[in-house]
């Protein structure tokens, strides 16, 4: 167990630079099963959902060895067919080597995934659109059973989901014929795997929009791919700044992946700039109230929801959040008012009425969006909070107390004081 002892009221300024997308590394790393053959993925995260994915991997019979110049992953001729749930249950994003191992070995056999706990968080797109291409799926025990040789089909998503798309993309590069998915996501990661499937030999048009139509091929070939930049990483650094107050260069950043997030920056004060290297962003007055909506990309993205409400939290006036995507992502509020914010939920809406300024209370990570959200806060507090709960930071961070420290945040992570018995 430990916790970081954030020390609040101190400006942030310097530069950082972001890591590849966790979102984007873990698909990669599964869509390497369609392949034998080395494959090299870099600017992979160094965090704790990365590590649970080369377990996967590795149960399913690949190698995988982290190098200098990224992940190398063997993959043999024969992949296993099972994902157990020791395993799946860390991380539920485990569930996208589904849709590679049907197509590749015509049965995968998958624990029905666990994760975050930001709501009922369901896969029943992913299931409807293989089943469309003619998998069976049955349930065995807690695990997910699907058979089947694929075909290409037309798929329509009731929700842009971003998981199922993923899985749909990757079992159709080996169908048999064309699958078009329509309302498909359309997140910069999205794009990122298509990349690297046409790297791998695959016929993919129409990614990051709407449409994406694939053209299944006999087989395909491995393939070397770089990551690319984590908005969510990058977005949660400039929320910081934003909130804290400072001058800070996030290098790597990608302002063209972050348009609605930067404009409700400016909104709220910052002066944003799109620079050779990145994004810089300073902030010298006390936020001004921001409302905001999260929605499936290009819409303000759920997973900076948390962090966004913590800026409206210290804002010059009342914000209302609408929260879209997750059931249950306000659970942190709680939190965040132990802090002293003055926060209301209703259904999926929050009212946030800007206070002055936040104490420095004990407060658990829930989840790994809401745990940066309470770093965040932390920083901006008064006094000296102790955050504990990290192993939920780690699952999507890689050390973030480094990252903002190089903003001159005084994070120290140490091992957590023991309870005391009562
Ligand atoms: C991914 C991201 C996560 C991000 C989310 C939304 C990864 C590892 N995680 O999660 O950080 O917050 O996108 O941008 O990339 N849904 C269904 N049926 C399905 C699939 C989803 O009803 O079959 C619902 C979910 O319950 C949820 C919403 O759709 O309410 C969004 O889910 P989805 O876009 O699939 O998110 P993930 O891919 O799980």
């Amino acid at each position: 167990m430990e916790r970081f002892l954030v020390e609040g009221g101190r400006r942030l300024s310097g530069r950082v630079r972001v890591r590849g997308a966790k979102n984007s590394a873990l698909k990669l790393m599964a869509a390497s099963l369609l392949a034998q053959g080395e494959h090299r993925i870099g600017d992979v995260p160094n965090i704790a959902d990365i590590t649970t994915m080369r377990a996967v991997l590795e149960r399913l019979g690949c190698t995988v060895e982290s190098r200098a110049d990224g992940e190398h992953i063997g993959v043999p001729a024969e992949p296993g067919l099972e994902a157990p749930y020791e395993l799946v249950r860390q991380m539920r994003a485990s569930i996208v080597v589904l849709g590679p191992l049907l197509a590749r070995r015509g049965r995968a056999r998958v624990a029905m995934p666990g994760g975050c706990n930001i709501g009922s968080r369901k896969i029943d797109l992913h299931l409807k659109g293989l089943e469309r291409m003619g998998a069976t799926i049955g349930f065995d025990h807690g695990y997910l059973d699907a058979t089947g040789s694929l075909r290409g089909t037309d798929i329509a998503l009731d929700w842009p989901s971003h998981g199922a798309t993923e899985n749909l993309m990757m079992a159709a590069t080996l169908a048999k014929g064309a699958t078009t998915i329509e309302n498909a996501a359309r997140d910069p990661e999205i794009v990122d795997l298509a990349e690297y499937l046409t790297k791998m030999g695959a016929k993919i048009s129409g990614a990051g929009t709407q449409t994406i139509v694939i053209d299944g091929v006999d087989g395909l070939h491995a393939a070397s791919h770089d990551t690319v930049p984590d908005r969510l990483e990058a977005g949660t650094y400039l929320i910081a700044a934003a909130t804290a107050g400072g001058d800070v260069l996030i290098e790597r950043a990608r302002a063209d992946h972050l348009d609605i997030v930067l404009s409700k920056l400016a909104d709220a004060g910052a002066e944003v700039d799109e620079t050779l290297d990145g994004i810089r962003l300073k902030m010298s007055e006390r936020p001004k109230p921001v409302d905001f909506v999260t929605l499936p990309y290009p819409g303000f993205p759920t997973d900076l929801q948390p962090q966004m409400m913590v800026l409206c939290a210290l804002a010059s006036g009342t914000s209302i959040a609408t929260e879209n995507v997750f059931e249950n992502r306000f659970m942190f509020v709680d939190e965040l008012v132990r802090m002293g914010a003055d926060i209301r939920t209703e259904g999926h809406h929050a009212v946030i009425r800007g206070v002055h300024e936040l104490q420095a209370a004990p407060v658990r990570a829930p989840d790994i969006r809401a745990g940066a959200a309470l770093v965040i806060a932390a920083l901006a507090a008064q006094g000296t909070t102790e955050v504990t709960g990290l192993a939920n930071i780690d699952r999507g961070y890689e050390a973030l107390e480094d990252g903002l420290g190089a903003l001159g945040a005084q994070i120290v992570r140490e091992a957590a004081a023991p309870a005391r018995a009562s």
